[in-house]
């Protein structure tokens, strides 16, 4: 068993972000994420299929193998974490780690469902990892490390957790101008904030979108064979309603945007929405939209 022998308090440094607000930054996260996550649930086979091809990238690139040791950092639904879970068999173990319990309690279901015993899933903060050096045989991350507040100590962890010769994985989002899935309708919600624009280095779904950026950051963190795939699948909905639906009720960043409005703008915020959706939508009325993610993975070099 992989064992927690550091104690499992959270202790992060950060020399950017003030402690008072690292706190609250986290706890807004924490409740943000929880509060998508019965939505999650409703639309999982939506999210099953169409980010597929992630799991599997993120599997075969941090060399998951029958019998090894896993760690999934932000798991929310179980996403890569179930996936490797089924790779790794019964002779492995996964642990996956999000700081949202109720996304990881939709996790939990699904892992009892399809009878993985081998997997826990546990809420922890990223920012420190509470494992022993070299516990993990790969660690894989989907769309997570953008979000984190300090994302060079995270990866310091990874590195320290993971064993010489084993493989990291992630993705994260790429640049806005290839995610119309977000940018369609970020771009008519900037109408409705008065909010000054967000600080491309802030956390937030782009931080990490610009290529290059995430593998130097791997490449300082001790992995080598570094390699970057850009990666982009389509995300299709019946009509622009159902979009509209989908953002409303599983975008966590959109979703605060979103409840902060009054009634009247944010029926007038979804007609522009559906508005700039027309350039998207095909003779039968779908809606199909561009999401363009990069794929990061590394191998832990040797001490
Ligand atoms: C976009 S979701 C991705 C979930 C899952 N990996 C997937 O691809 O479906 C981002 C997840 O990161 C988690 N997260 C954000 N900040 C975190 C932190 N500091 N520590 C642990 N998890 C965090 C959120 O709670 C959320 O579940």
């Amino acid at each position: 068993m992989v064992s927690f022998a550091r104690n499992n308090v959270t202790q992060i440094k950060v020399d950017h972000m003030p402690n008072s607000e690292l706190e609250t930054y986290i706890q807004n996260q924490r409740r943000n994420w929880n509060s998508v996550a019965a939505a999650w649930e409703r639309w999982d086979q939506w999210l099953h299929k169409t980010m597929l091809v992630y799991d599997e990238l993120l599997v075969d690139r941090s060399g998951v193998k029958k019998g090894g040791r896993v760690l999934d950092l932000g798991s929310g639904t179980g996403y890569p974490a179930i996936r490797a879970a089924q790779v790794t068999g019964p002779d492995g173990e996964v642990v996956g780690l999000d700081i949202a319990e109720k996304m990881l309690d939709v996790a939990r279901r699904k892992a009892d469902s399809l009878g993985l015993g081998h997997i826990t899933f546990q809420r922890c903060d990223v920012g420190s990892l509470p494992f022993d050096d070299a516990s993990f045989d790969s660690v894989t991350s989907r769309f997570c490390l953008m979000f984190l507040p300090d994302p060079a100590t995270t990866l310091r962890e990874i590195s320290r957790v993971i064993s010489p010769g084993g493989g990291f994985a992630s993705s994260v989002w790429g640049a806005p101008e290839k995610n119309p899935s977000f940018t369609a309708s970020a771009g008519v919600l900037k109408e409705f904030s008065d909010a000054p624009p967000p600080d491309p280095k802030a956390p937030g779904m782009f931080r990490m979108g610009q290529p290059g950026e995430l593998a130097a950051m791997l490449e300082q963190s001790g992995f080598t064979n570094v390699r970057e795939e850009e990666v982009t699948v389509q995300w299709c909905f019946a009509s622009s309603d159902e979009y509209i639906s989908n953002l409303k009720e599983m975008a966590a960043p959109f979703k605060v945007m979103l409840d902060k409005l009054s009634a009247e703008d944010l029926a007038r915020a979804e007609e522009k929405i559906k508005h700039a959706l027309r350039r998207f939508e095909g003779d039968d009325g779908r809606i199909n939209l561009d999401a363009t993610s990069l794929v990061v993975s590394g191998v832990k070099g040797h001490a």
